[in-house]
């Protein structure tokens, strides 16, 4: 048990696939894998672990933003002994060749946010995916001929904002789109030393408000999640 988390030790395994959304975790655990249990669901952040094809896995949900992926995945490190988290979320695209359902596997997570500042006085606006999960992933979707970008994200602590020009640190390090939480997840993996990615799909475009449906998310998502958990089989 940690403060957030109710599962027994031993409960979770040592690879979590986190999506944002709790009922997404349900429905990956769900759909994808076999013989899962539900082994947290405190605050209704539920925590599944199953197999995937012999693999033990767990899926559990981040929720929403730096501070909330900040708790779950520093508790599932330091008191579950995790060694890899996968990520996988949605994001809005900022630029015009990137359109709905691409994927991108996070090279880079740029933020404005204080949270590694102020856990780990760590002074850098950028912060890179941690071990060998990225390359994984890359890996996977070459094998799986699956289209996969790779390149910078603005993890950034406001979804409204009042200006609508491009944020400055999107135009210094080039991100490609924005999400809430890729970089709180790679400062608790670095602290740590261990493995953290983040795969995204994009699911809407910031500059014209296209999005994708809610009713369209579960089966757009399909794809992302199959390529995280085949990449989760070659990781030890
Ligand atoms: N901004 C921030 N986070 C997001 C977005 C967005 O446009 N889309 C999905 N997550």
């Amino acid at each position: 048990m940690s403060i957030h988390i109710a599962a027994a030790p031993g409960e979770i395994a040592p690879i979590v696939l986190m999506p944002g959304d709790p009922l997404r975790a349900k429905y990956i655990a769900e759909n994808h894998l076999t013989n899962a249990i539900l082994v947290s669901s405190t605050r209704n952040v539920f925590f599944f672990t199953g197999t995937y094809k012999g693999k033990h896995i767990t899926i559990g949900a981040s929720g929403m933003g730096c501070p909330s992926i900040g708790i779950y995945s520093y508790e599932l490190y330091h008191d579950y002994n995790v060694d890899c988290i996968i990520r996988a979320g949605t994001c809005g695209s900022y630029m015009t060749g990137i359109k709905l359902y691409d994927l991108i596997n996070v090279e880079v997570a740029c933020s404005e946010s204080t949270y590694a500042r102020t856990a780990f006085d760590y002074m850098k606006n950028n912060i890179l995916h941690q071990g060998k999960a990225y390359q994984s992933i890359n890996d996977m979707a070459k094998k799986l001929n699956v289209s996969l970008r790779t390149g910078a994200i603005h993890s950034g602590d406001a979804f409204y904002r009042a200006d609508p020009s491009l944020p400055e640190i999107v135009i210094e390090h080039n991100c490609l789109g924005a999400e809430m939480e890729a970089f709180a997840l790679f400062a608790n993996a670095q602290y740590f030393g261990k493995s953290a990615a983040t795969l995204l799909t994009v699911s809407d475009i910031i500059r014209t408000h296209e999005r994708i449906s809610a009713d369209e998310r579960e089966r757009a998502l399909d794809l992302m999640i199959n390529l995280a958990l085949e990449s989760c089989l070659q990781m030890s």
